[in-house]
C-alpha cells in the first residue's frame, strides 16, 4: 500500500509530500495515506494547468461588443415597478411557501479568511443591540416567514434549511445549532452538509504540507454546492418534501431576506428556471461583479474582466449600463439544479484564488506567510448561469438588502460596523414609518462607539420579516436606545 502511494506520488512529481514520513507515528501515517491516496493527480494537475493558464487566473477578458445587459423582458426592479405588481410577487411568493414548494439553502463552507474569526462566519455577531448571530438573524425570519404564511393561508407550513458547510465549518457550525435547539426551528427541518475539499498547491502546482503528515486542504467554492447536493443526497431530500424552488445565498449579508416571497414569486411570474437578486453599481469603479449576458448567455462578469469601455457605459438616463451588481443571492428552480447536476457538473470552471497558507517549511518549522503563497482551486455559485433557458433579474435597494461582512473592523468596507450601521439604519427607517419616536443613546460615547448611530433600535425578525406589522406596535410609542423590539415586547408570538 505504501509502496504504491510512493509510486503514484513520485509519478506526479509530488514525492515531496513524503519528506517528514519517517518522523511520523503509525497512526499518523494511516490518516496521511487516507488523505493522499484520496486525491485524483491527473485531474488535479489538470485544472491547475488549466486554471493558471488564464491571465490571474480569472475568466478571459470581455472586449467592447461582447457584452450586454440583462434581458429587459426578464428584468424587474423593487424600486421602480408598480406597487401593486411587488404585491403580487409577494403573495404569490407566501403561496409557494404556504404549499411548501420553498427551501432555502445557505452557503456556509468558505473559510473567511479576510473576517480572521476562528469560527465559522455564521456564528458572528456584529455588535447588534440583541447580541444575536448571524445564524440566529437567518433562522428567526424563516420562523417569522412560516408564521405569516400560516396566518394568511390558514396552514402550519414548514421551510427547510439546508445549510452546506465544509470541513472547517461543519463541527463547530453543528454544536451551535444544537446548543441554540435550532433557534426554535425543527431539528429535521435544519439540515446540514459537506462540501468536497481540494488540496492547496504552490504556484508551480505541488502540493502543500500543513504539517508533517497533512496537506493543506481548502473547500472547493461555493460552486461546490452542486456536486455536494447530489453526493450528500440533498437534492433528492428536496424532491421528498415536494421542495421546487431553493433560494440560494451567502452566509454574510446581514440584511439578507432568506427565501424572499418578493423574489420567489417575481421569478415564478418570470417562468423562471435561475433567478438573480441584484443591487445597482452605482460607481464605476466598485469592484463588483455584474450579471450580464456575453454571447447571448448569462453570466456574472468579474469587475476585473470588464474592459475600460463597459465599466464606463451609461444609459441614456445616466445609469451605468452594467450595472446589476452579483450579490451572492439566487433562486433556482428543482429542475434546473436537477440538470446542472447531471448534465453540467464537469463544465463548471474553477477560478484560482491566491491565498496565504500555513505550512512546514524544509526545516520542519511551522512558516505563517505574509504574503499569498498558495492558489486554491474553487467553483464559484453562478457559473451556472449560461445553463438557464430562462433566467430572471430582480433588482432591489441596496440599503434595504445588502450589508456584507467581509473584513475586520479597521478596513474600509464590509466590516462588522459597517454592516451593523447599515442594519440599525435599516430598522430605524422601518420604525420611524410606522410611527415610533425614537430617541437616541444616553451616552458620552467613548472612541469605540462614536462611528455608530445614536439610535441604536433594532426589530427583531421575530416581530416583522421586513418592516411590515410594525404601526400597531410602535405608532406614538417613544423607544430609547438601544432597544430590541422582540415578541415579548408586546408584539404577536
Ligand atoms: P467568500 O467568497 O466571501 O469567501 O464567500 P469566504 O470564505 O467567506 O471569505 P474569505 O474569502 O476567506 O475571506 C462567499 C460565500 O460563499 C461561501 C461563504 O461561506 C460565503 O457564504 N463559501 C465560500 C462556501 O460555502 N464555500 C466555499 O468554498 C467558499
Amino acid at each position: 500500500m505504501e509502496d504504491v502511494l510512493r509510486e503514484r506520488l513520485a509519478a506526479a512529481g509530488q514525492h515531496h509530500v513524503l519528506r517528514y514520513w519517517d518522523e511520523l507515528e503509525s497512526a499518523q501515517r494511516e490518516v496521511f495515506m487516507k488523505q493522499v491516496s484520496g486525491l485524483d493527480f491527473t485531474t488535479l494537475r489538470q485544472d491547475f494547468e488549466c486554471v493558471t493558464a488564464l491571465p490571474d487566473g480569472q475568466g478571459p477578458s470581455c472586449s467592447p461588443g461582447d457584452l450586454e445587459p440583462p434581458l429587459n423582458n426578464f428584468l424587474g426592479s423593487v424600486s421602480t415597478s408598480d406597487p401593486e405588481c411587488v404585491q403580487t410577487w409577494r403573495q404569490r411568493g407566501l403561496l409557494q411557501v404556504a404549499a411548501g414548494a420553498v427551501g432555502v439553502l445557505l452557503l456556509a463552507g468558505g473559510q473567511g479568511t479576510r473576517l480572521g474569526v476562528p469560527y465559522p462566519k455564521g456564528m458572528c455577531k456584529v455588535g447588534l443591540p440583541s447580541g444575536k448571530s448571524l445564524y440566529q438573524l437567518q433562522a428567526e425570519q424563516i420562523l417569522q416567514l412560516q408564521r405569516l404564511t400560516d396566518k394568511v393561508h390558514s396552514t402550519t407550513c414548514q421551510v427547510p434549511w439546508y445549510i452546506m458547510t465544509s470541513h472547517h465549518t461543519n463541527e463547530p457550525t453543528r454544536e451551535f445549532f444544537a446548543q441554540h435547539n435550532y433557534f426554535g426551528l425543527q431539528r429535521d427541518n435544519v439540515l446540514l452538509f459537506e462540501q468536497s475539499m481540494l488540496p492547496a498547491l504552490t504556484f508551480d502546482g505541488k502540493l502543500i504540507l500543513k504539517d508533517k503528515g497533512e496537506l493543506a486542504m481548502a473547500p472547493d467554492g461555493n460552486g461546490g454546492l452542486y456536486k455536494a447536493l447530489d453526493t450528500s443526497g440533498m437534492l433528492q431530500d428536496m424532491e421528498k418534501r415536494g421542495v421546487r424552488n431553493v433560494h440560494v445565498y451567502c452566509v454574510d449579508n446581514v440584511l439578507v431576506r432568506v427565501a424572499d416571497p418578493v423574489f420567489i414569486g417575481f421569478c415564478i411570474t418570470m417562468a423562471a428556471d435561475c433567478g438573480a437578486k441584484v443591487v445597482e453599481k452605482v460607481l464605476p469603479n466598485e469592484s463588483v461583479g455584474v450579471v450580464c449576458r456575453v454571447g447571448g448567455l448569462n453570466r456574472v462578469v468579474e469587475y476585473s474582466e470588464l474592459s475600460p469601455e463597459d465599466t464606463a457605459r451609461r444609459d441614456p438616463d445616466g445609469r451605468l449600463t452594467f450595472r446589476a451588481g452579483n450579490i451572492c443571492n439566487h433562486l433556482f428552480h428543482i429542475d434546473f439544479l436537477k440538470r446542472v447536476v447531471t448534465e453540467h457538473l464537469s463544465k463548471l470552471p474553477y477560478h484560482v484564488a491566491k491565498k496565504k497558507v500555513p505550512h512546514v517549511d524544509d526545516a520542519g518549522k511551522q512558516v505563517k506567510p505574509k504574503q499569498p503563497n498558495a492558489v486554491k482551486l474553487e467553483k464559484f455559485v453562478f457559473d451556472v448561469f449560461p445553463f438557464a433557458e430562462r433566467f430572471a433579474v430582480l433588482e432591489v435597494i441596496r440599503r434595504d438588502e445588502f450589508a456584507p461582512l467581509k473584513n475586520a473592523d479597521g478596513a474600509a468596507t464590509d466590516t462588522p460596523s459597517t454592516a451593523r450601521r447599515l442594519l440599525l439604519s435599516l430598522h430605524q427607517r422601518w420604525l420611524e414609518n410606522a410611527g415610533a419616536i425614537l430617541r437616541p443613546v444616553c451616552s458620552n460615547s467613548s472612541d469605540t462607539e462614536l462611528a455608530d448611530p445614536l439610535i441604536q433600535c433594532e426589530v427583531s425578525p421575530l416581530v416583522s420579516y421586513a418592516g411590515e406589522g410594525l404601526s400597531e406596535l410602535v405608532n406614538g410609542r417613544e423607544l430609547v436606545s438601544p432597544f430590541v423590539l422582540e415578541p415579548s415586547d408586546g408584539a404577536p408570538k
